[in-house]
């Protein structure tokens, strides 16, 4: 595995709502070039994570660092601009647009004469949508959906909006990509299929912080894992050795998960 040093850092991480503590004084690195995988059962606290690292909320104490820069408490947008890029738990994409303009709305921010601009089709803006238009097809056939490119996003399968979300979050060749369940609702093959294409995500130097429930998903495809129970870290450590930790077996076992443990 190539890696390059630390890419991302969270340290002594804590996010209190009322009077819950969702994330409870958590600290661990993610190295250039790994896919780290993030487990525990619902309600761990896994998305709650993603939130602060993309700066949906702050946390509450604990700093996040991004190659070594502080980025803790900024907005949303200006992680956005620190090539930190995300999916969504339950797909958020713009379900009346195509395909192709959704993975156009993944690159606006990198247009300088700005997207709305570039829709309208004004002379001083061809080159530069043109060269958008490219690439969002390059990486609609990266995730294998190119042929979709001109449909409405609500008409295609969930696999292929998983796709698509990930090629409109990619098109800005991020960093760090957040995965938030991306096998979520898929069946067997269409997860092994989300996996080769994850694993294929790295060519473009990404990193890659994974929140999944498919064990086998995540034990195929996993350098690291950390594991997160009631907000806490429990384990962290190669795939195979947090399958066999018997703290991890008992969160699974006894924390009220309705989903399988990691046997
Ligand atoms: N904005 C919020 N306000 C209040 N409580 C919240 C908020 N977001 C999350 N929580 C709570 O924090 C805890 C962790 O939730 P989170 O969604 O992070 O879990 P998760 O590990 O992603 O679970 P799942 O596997 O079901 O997606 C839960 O008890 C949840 O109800
Ligand atoms: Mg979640």
């Amino acid at each position: 595995m190539k890696t390059n040093g630390t890419l991302l850092q969270l340290q002594d991480v804590n996010k209190q709502f009322d009077g819950l503590l969702a994330i409870a004084g958590v600290s661990f690195a993610v190295n250039s070039g790994e896919i780290v995988s993030l487990i525990g059962p619902n309600g761990a606290g896994k998305t709650t994570l993603f939130n602060l690292i993309s700066g949906v909320y702050p946390p509450t104490s604990g700093q996040i660092l991004l190659n070594g820069e502080n980025i803790t408490g900024m907005k949303p947008y200006q992680i956005a601009t620190k090539r930190i890029a995300r999916t969504f738990q339950s797909v958020q994409i713009f379900q009346e647009m195509t395909v192709l303009e959704n993975v156009l709305l993944g690159l606006h921010h990198r247009l300088s004469s700005g997207f709305v601009k570039g829709m309208l089709h004004l002379p001083g803006e061809r080159r530069e949508e043109q060269s958008a238009g490219t690439q969002a097809r390059e990486m609609l056939e990266q995730l294998g959906i190119e042929q979709l490119a001109e449909r409405k996003a609500d008409s295609i399968s969930l696999k292929e909006q998983r796709c698509l979300e990930i090629a409109r979050s990619v098109v800005s060749k991020p960093r760090l990509l957040l995965l938030d369940e991306p096998a979520a609702g898929l069946n067997i093959r269409e997860t092994e299929e989300m996996g080769d294409i994850i694993q294929g995500l790295r060519q473009y130097g990404l990193t890659i912080l994974l929140v999944e429930h498919d064990m086998n998903l995540v034990m195929s495809i996993a350098h690291r894992v950390v594991v997160l129970h009631h907000g806490m870290k429990i384990a962290e450590g190669l795939p195979e050795e947090v399958q066999s930790n018997q703290e991890v077996i008992r969160a699974y076992l006894g924390g009220g998960s309705q989903r399988v443990p990691p046997t």
